[in-house]
This record gives structure tokens, sequence and C-alpha cells, in this order.
């Protein structure tokens, strides 16, 4: 059944590996367009380029006709462990459309079906200068199941797409901070 946004036509999703190349530039021209606006710079970083050689992982890819509009991409951590979300974007006219939702539902979905059994996620949320958390994105990770774990201060360690940051908690001196979000599927656990 065709679904009907605001926009016009419900955009489709599509989820691939991030070696293919037409996916993975299409990634990258997303957040770069996103970052030429300074309310976006606060909000995500550039993509690491090295994310497309790392074999666990896959970009999950909103369209509307050819023209890519929204991205998200998932990898699995060093140890296997957490499968991670980052760099969720989408386009600033589309965006109140649903589809930063359907990105985050579609990244999930792929993240359990690959799995032997459905993965621990996290996902970093940009808590503003203010203090309040970046709302539309803790919207869309809160609707797929997550909740908030922690306030972090990430602490630049080891740059890549396997292991780029460690975490520290209680930050109070005005450094960036972010929220760890983390969705535990049912029967599972830490
Ligand atoms: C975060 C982002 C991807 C959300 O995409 P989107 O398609 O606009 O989101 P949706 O339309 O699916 O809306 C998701 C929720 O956010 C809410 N929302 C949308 N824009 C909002 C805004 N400006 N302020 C507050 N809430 C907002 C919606 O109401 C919705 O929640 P609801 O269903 O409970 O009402 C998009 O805003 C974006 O690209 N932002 C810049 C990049 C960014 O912040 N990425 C996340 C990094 S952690």
């Amino acid at each position: 059944m065709t679904q009907h946004t605001p926009g016009g036509i419900a955009p489709r999703i599509e989820t691939t590996t991030a070696a293919k190349p037409a996916a993975f530039q299409a990634f990258q021209r997303i957040v770069a367009e996103a970052l030429l606006h300074p309310d976006d710079q606060r909000l995500v970083l550039a993509p690491d380029p090295a994310l497309q050689a790392e074999p666990t992982a896959r970009l999950t890819l909103a369209y509307r006709g050819q023209e890519a509009i929204g991205c998200i991409a998932s990898f699995r951590d060093r140890n296997g462990c957490l499968t991670w979300l980052t760099t969720l974007v989408v386009a600033r006219t589309a965006r109140g459309q649903g589809i930063g939702k359907r990105l985050v539902a579609e990244a999930v979905a792929d993240c359990d079906a690959r799995a032997w059994v459905p993965p621990v996620i996290a996902a970093t949320i940009r808590i503003l200068e203010d203090g309040t958390p970046n709302h539309a994105s803790a919207a869309a990770f809160l609707a797929a199941g997550f909740v908030v774990a922690s306030r972090l201060r990430p602490r630049i360690v080891d740059i890549g797409p396997r292991g780029a940051a460690l975490w520290d908690s209680a930050a109070d001196d005005g450094s960036i901070l972010q929220a760890l979000a983390i969705r535990v599927p049912a029967g599972g656990g830490l």
C-alpha cells in the first residue's frame, strides 16, 4: 500500500552494506549537505571514511525517487557485543515527516535480522548547550524502544569506526555532552 506524507509519497528505505560505493557516496552527501548549516554542525559529525571498509557496517538510506534524503549507519563494536547506530540525518527539506523515525526503525530491524539473537544496540544523542537533548533525535530512538542509559562526555582515544571514543560520565565542565541510549531486546540483556 502506498503511504502518503506531508511531503508527498512516502520515501523508500533501503539497507545495504556500507561497502557499496553508490550508497556510501549518498550517505556522505546527505551528511555534507546537512553540515553546511550551523545548526546541524552542533549535532552531527562527518562520517569517518574508514566506515566504508568496516565489514560489519551497514547503511540505511531513505530515497525520494532517485534522491537520497536520509541516512543512518550501523556497525558492530570491536568485541561484537554492541551494535552502534550513528549518523542519523534527514535532509533539512524533508524533516518532520516521520523519516527519521522510519530510518531508526529500519536500521534496528536490519540489525535484528542479521544477528543470531537480537543484539543490544546503542546510540548517542547530543545534549545541547542548554542541557536539553536533541529532541528530534531522542524521539526517533525512544520510539524504536531505546532508553536513555547515561549522560556522557566523549573523550577521543582512537579514531576509527570500531572504537572512536571512551566515555566519561558526569561531565560538569561545559564540554560537549552526549546521552547514551540503549535498546535491549526483549528477553535479552547485557
Ligand atoms: C534527528 C533527525 C534525523 C530527525 O529526522 P526527522 O525525519 O525530522 O524526524 P521525524 O519526522 O521522524 O520525527 C521524529 C520525532 O522528532 C520530533 N521532532 C521533529 N523535529 C523536531 C524539532 N525540531 N524539535 C523537537 N522535536 C522534533 C517529531 O515530533 C517526532 O516525534 P513525535 O513522533 O513523538 O512527535 C533530523 O532532525 C536531523 O537530521 N537533524 C540533524 C541531525 C541530527 O541531529 N542527527 C542526530 C544526531 S544524534
